[in-house]
C-alpha cells in the first residue's frame, strides 16, 4: 500500500459544538479516502477536506446498490486519551460485507492506521457529555459508469465522521415496539448478514408506518413464516426471560453486531444464563402471560442498549418491567458506557487508543 497522504487545512476558528447534537446531522472537516482499480489495488490513500464526490450519473453503485458501510465509534477516555471501540471488529466485518457483494477485500491493518489517523486529526470534534461520541461512517461503492448488472471494477472507499447524541430521541429511555408481519427486513442466504444499504432501503416504509403510529422503531421477524425473532429497528434483540437472557442466533439474516456480541460476552462474564438460539414471537407472547418474560433491549453501536418499554404484536400491547430499563438492560448500558471512557479496566482489549501527537501536513 502507498504511503498515506495528508492534505490538511487548520481550523482558523474553534469547533463549537451544539447542545444537542442529534445523530449523523454534523460532519467534521476533513475525510479518508483511498480508490481501487484492478491495475493498483487500492491506492491513492489520502485524508483531505471534505467536499462534494464527483459521481458519474452511471455509477454502478446508484443503479444496482454495490456499496456497503461501518458504524463505529471514538470517545475521550476519562484522563482525555481517544479510544476507538473494537475497530477491528467493525473492519473485519466490512471485508465481509465486501466478499458478499464483490468488493475487493481491503488491508485491515492498514484501514485500521487510516482510521487512527483521521480520527487524530479529528479529536477536537469528539463530544465528552454523557452519550455523546464520534460516529466513524467507512463506506465503499462501485463507482463504474456501467449499466449492465455486473461487479464494478473501480471502487472508492471513504470515511466520514460525525459527532453524534443518542440514536434515538429516548437515549436510555424504553422505546416503543411494533412487531412487523407485514414486510420482512431481510431472508437467510440473503443479505441479510451484510452491511448494505440495501437492508436499510427495505426497513424504510415500516420505520415510517410505525412511527405514524406511534411507535419508535420496529422488531422484525424471520422472512419466510413471520415467527421467529430477528433484530429490532437498527439493532440486535435481547429477550430476557426469568431464568435465560436470549438472542436470536445469526442465520445469514441477522447482522452480526459488535455490540451484540459485547454484550454476549460481559453476560456471561456475570455468570447468566445467554443463550443464541431461534426465538419465536408465541413463546415471547406466551412468557409475558405467564409472567416469566421480564423485558427486551435492543443493542447496537449507534443506539448502544436501548431497552424495549412497550411491545405491540397485533392486538396485544404488552408493557415490559413497568416501562423501565430492567436491571440487566441498565447494567449492560453503564458497563459499555464505561469501557468507552476506559472508566474501567478494558480487560477484554477492546478498546484502541489513538495517539494524538500533531501530524505533519
Ligand atoms: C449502527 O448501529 O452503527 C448502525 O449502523 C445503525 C445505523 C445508524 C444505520
Amino acid at each position: 500500500m502507498e504511503k498515506l497522504q495528508y492534505d490538511i487545512k487548520k481550523r482558523t476558528s474553534k469547533i463549537e459544538l451544539p447542545t444537542e447534537l442529534g445523530f449523523g446531522k454534523l460532519f467534521t472537516d476533513h475525510i479518508f479516502e483511498m480508490e481501487y482499480n484492478p491495475e493498483k489495488g487500492w491506492h491513492n490513500p489520502i485524508i483531505k477536506h471534505v467536499e462534494n464526490l464527483s459521481v458519474h450519473p452511471g455509477s454502478m453503485f446508484i443503479h444496482y446498490g454495490q456499496a456497503i458501510f461501518e458504524g463505529l465509534k471514538a470517545f475521550k477516555s476519562v484522563d482525555g486519551r481517544i479510544t476507538i471501540f473494537r475497530p477491528k471488529d467493525h473492519i473485519q466485518r466490512l471485508n465481509n460485507s465486501a466478499k458478499r457483494i464483490c468488493i475487493p477485500l481491503v488491508d485491515e491493518e492498514f484501514l485500521l492506521y487510516a482510521l487512527t489517523e483521521l480520527v487524530s486529526i479529528e479529536s477536537d470534534w469528539i463530544p465528552t457529555n454523557p452519550g455523546e461520541s464520534l460516529y466513524i461512517r467507512p463506506v465503499i461503492y462501485g463507482m463504474d459508469p456501467s449499466l449492465g448488472v455486473k461487479p464494478s471494477t473501480n471502487y472508492k472507499l471513504f470515511i466520514l465522521l460525525s459527532p453524534v447524541g443518542a440514536y434515538y430521541p429516548e437515549g436510555f429511555k424504553p422505546v416503543k415496539i411494533l412487531v412487523q408481519d407485514n414486510y420482512v427486513r431481510a431472508v437467510r442466504k440473503g443479505l441479510g448478514e451484510c452491511k448494505t444499504p440495501a437492508n436499510y432501503a427495505a426497513s424504510l416504509l415500516a420505520a415510517k408506518e410505525a412511527k405514524e403510529k406511534g411507535f419508535t422503531q420496529v422488531l422484525w421477524l424471520d422472512g419466510i413464516d413471520q415467527k421467529f425473532l430477528e433484530e429490532v429497528g437498527t439493532m440486535n434483540i435481547f429477550v430476557e426471560f426469568k431464568d435465560e437472557i436470549a438472542t436470536p442466533k445469526l442465520n445469514g439474516s441477522i447482522l452480526p453486531g459488535v455490540t451484540r456480541r459485547s454484550v454476549i460476552q460481559l453476560l456471561k462474564d456475570n455468570g447468566k444464563n445467554v443463550t443464541e438460539r431461534g426465538i419465536s414471537i408465541d413463546e415471547v407472547i406466551a412468557a409475558y402471560k405467564n409472567g416469566t418474560l421480564i423485558s427486551l433491549f435492543g443493542t447496537g453501536t449507534a443506539a448502544v442498549i436501548s431497552p424495549v418499554g412497550w411491545l405491540t404484536y397485533k392486538d396485544l400491547k404488552m408493557t415490559l418491567n413497568n416501562g423501565e430499563p430492567s436491571n440487566i438492560a441498565q447494567y449492560l448500558f453503564d458497563q459499555l458506557s464505561s469501557l468507552h471512557i476506559l472508566k474501567v479496566e478494558d480487560k477484554y482489549d477492546w478498546v484502541v487508543q489513538v495517539n494524538n501527537e500533531e501530524v505533519e501536513a
